[in-house]
């Protein structure tokens, strides 16, 4: 049965090769912090990340990602600086969208270590969030690139 690699586990999974990962991720494996919000790859809720770039896991077969790491907001890491960012701006409203907006923020700033606003502002423009935290959510990421200069 074909494997998984999810925040650096193996994870043998019985699934149809075009079953999206998203479904792969919380139904079978059991992570649920990756949210499905649309499912047609427009809202960001679903982002994780394949090989350390930001994917919409709604959009992404199942057969695309065996054998290739996938980190979930699960396996960021406790100390990010994006999750001290996060609290420390009171970041979130419901909270829902904030697990795709957070892994997002850690692929650009593992690409762009010190972005400016406009390329935070470009980078998340894709990740919707109906309670309104944009200010918020780019005041955070750039706070959290301070803390990683
Ligand atoms: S649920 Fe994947 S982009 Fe909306
Ligand atoms: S915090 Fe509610 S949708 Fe973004």
């Amino acid at each position: 049965m074909p494997a998984l690699i999810i925040n650096g586990k193996d994870h043998t999974v019985d699934a149809d090769p075009n079953m999206p990962l998203l479904w792969v991720i919380r139904d079978l494996v059991g992570l649920t912090g990756t949210k499905y919000g649309c499912g047609i790859g427009v809202c960001g809720a679903c982002t994780v990340h394949l090989h350390g770039k930001a994917v919409r896991s709604c959009k992404v077969p199942f057969s695309e990602a065996v054998g290739h790491d996938v980190t979930t907001i699960e396996g960021l890491g406790d100390d990010h600086a994006l999750y001290r960012a996060w609290t420390q701006l009171n970041v979130p409203s419901c909270g829902f969208c904030q697990p795709g907006q957070i892994m997002q923020a850690a692929a650009l700033l593992r690409q762009h270590p010190d972005p400016e606003d406009e390329e935070i502002v470009q980078s998340m423009s894709g990740n919707l969030c109906r309670c309104g935290a944009y200010q918020r959510i780019v005041a955070a990421v750039r706070a959290a690139a301070g803390v990683t200069r």
